[in-house]
């Protein structure tokens, strides 16, 4: 049977032949299109993930807190460890950039946002300063791979090309797009986005895996001798890009290595939207702060501080081995992490108007997989606890919260932290915030020790602009 009969009438079985309904109008390519589009979707799945998730059951009344790797313990054996497996080539950064960035509202690829204080230097090229300060360190390779969505992959292919892939051998930058999912309307079926398109989208950082395993990303890492992903997300300018005592930690040397690792920072109240750490019939998990029942959320411990503290800031380490395990003997990387759904405003084909209409409120249930469910399938796992002021200053709203403005704020305060260990007097609004904007490449440092070489001013006055 062809292409076209077999979608035909798969469609037909399924409910979903309205999709075809513009079909006998479009161009022979288009209709090649279209077909070939539909031909990948596995309409079982649609139909079983439009009844309900595939979201793990977890028994709340047991829910307890993961233990933790507490700020302050020794790390001096980690550190060690983790810039033995550097130097050693080992070890690579992932970054997951395929989401699309709605809440932001900027137009383009999150990682070609301007993030920093003063020079506004783009997510992604924070990365890239960071990565080639890191390989001089620890003179070393540190292969870089990029996850994009087949709606920013051209366009971020294009910045790094722009930028001269931030002076990166671009044989060392690995970008490649992740998978996508159809959206269905809320009685369950596809939808159309142009008469010859569906509306899907990104299927989730979870889809890394599958991603990694089916553009060939983790067999160049097997060849290149890497053992180890450093995996962040795309909108934390403070995110490390490899850090020697989480990755120390992690592939410990006593032999027991973890094969999912992550880091956390505790809550700043209850109400922030951040997944938490915990343990459900013995395995670490994320429940995500949507998925938390009131109640948990806001209990507190005997001392008075928040019993589920330990808020993701989505900073994990992987191993390559692992990710081998899940993905090989799957069939062509085909391993896929549960879906979840959330109700999403997908635009969609009118026909009436004959345009795709752009709805004002959620209209769709669109399905994404989460890469923290990877750690149910973990067999060790291990979380290490991270200064909230080194190392996390989200920006993913346009006002308010894990905004740019609260980004600068956090940035300028670590960075005036940093000074001040070396004798520089910064200026300190009443609240304990730096006054100042101060920026700090990773050239000049990558951690506050490399500032002892550098030559610094004696003070940062109220409202100084200032880049080191
Ligand atoms: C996420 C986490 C949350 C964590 C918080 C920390 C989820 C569901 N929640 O929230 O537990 O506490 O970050 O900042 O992840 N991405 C893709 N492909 C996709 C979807 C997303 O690559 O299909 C990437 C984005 O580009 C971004 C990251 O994943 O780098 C986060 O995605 P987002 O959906 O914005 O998660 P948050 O709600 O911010």
């Amino acid at each position: 049977m062809d292409t076209e009969s077999r979608v035909t009438q798969a469609l037909a079985h399924h409910g979903q032949s309205h999709v075809l309904r513009h079909a006998h109008t479009l161009t022979p390519a288009a209709r090649t299109t279209l077909f070939a589009q539909l031909a990948e979707i596995d309409l079982a799945l649609i139909a079983r993930l439009a009844h309900g998730g595939e979201d793990a059951a977890i028994d709340f009344a047991t829910l307890k807190p993961a233990p933790y790797f507490h700020l302050g313990a020794d790390t001096t054996n980690a550190r060690a460890h983790g810039e033995s497996l550097l130097r050693a080539g080992q070890v690579a950064a992932f970054t997951v950039a395929g989401g699309q960035g709605t809440r932001l509202g900027w137009k383009g690829p999150k990682g070609t946002y301007p993030s920093t204080v003063v020079t506004g230097k783009p997510l992604f090229r924070v990365f890239a300063e960071q990565i080639t300060a890191a390989e001089k360190r620890w003179s070393c390779a540190i292969p870089w791979y990029i996850m994009t969505s087949p709606l920013n992959d051209r366009d971020t292919l294009a910045f790094f090309k722009d930028n001269n892939w931030f002076g990166r051998n671009p044989a060392d930058t690995f970008l490649f797009p992740q998978g996508t999912m159809p959206s269905v309307s809320f009685d369950g079926k596809l939808m159309l986005e142009t008469p010859s398109s569906l509306a899907v989208n990104p299927d989730g950082h979870g889809g890394a895996i599958r991603a990694l395993a089916s553009s060939g990303a983790l067999e160049d890492m097997a060849a290149r001798g890497i053992r180890h992903l450093s995996y962040f997300q795309v909108d934390n300018p403070l995110n490390k890009v490899v850090d020697p005592v989480f990755l120390g930690l992690h592939a410990s040397s006593s032999g027991s290595s973890a094969e999912m690792s992550s880091k956390m920072v505790r809550k700043r109240d209850a109400e922030e939207k951040v997944g938490v750490f915990c343990e459900s019939a013995g395995k670490t998990v994320v429940v995500e702060y949507s998925d938390m029942p009131a109640h948990l959320t806001t209990a507190l411990d005997t001392d008075g501080a928040l019993r589920f503290c330990a808020g993701s800031i989505a900073i994990h380490a992987i191993s390559i081995e692992f990710m081998m395990r899940l993905t090989t003997g799957t069939g062509d990387g085909a391993f896929a992490l549960p879906f979840h759904r959330a109700k999403k405003k997908v635009p969609y084909w009118c026909d009436l108007q004959h345009l795709t209409h752009e709805p004002n409120e959620p209209n769709a249930t669109k399905f994404e997989a989460f890469v923290f469910d990877a750690l149910a399938l973990a067999r060790t796992s291990l979380v290490m606890e991270a200064a909230r002021v080194e190392e996390f200053a989200p920006i993913k709203n346009a006002s308010g919260n894990d905004s740019p403005a609260s980004s600068h704020q956090i940035q300028s305060n670590r960075n005036a932290n940093w000074l001040e260990q070396f004798g520089v007097k910064v200026a300190r609004r009443p609240n304990g915030d730096a006054d100042a904007r101060i920026e700090i490449s990773a050239e000049t440092a990558l951690e506050a020790d490399d500032l002892a070489d550098v030559s610094l001013p004696r003070e940062i006055s109220a409202g100084q602009e200032i880049v080191l």
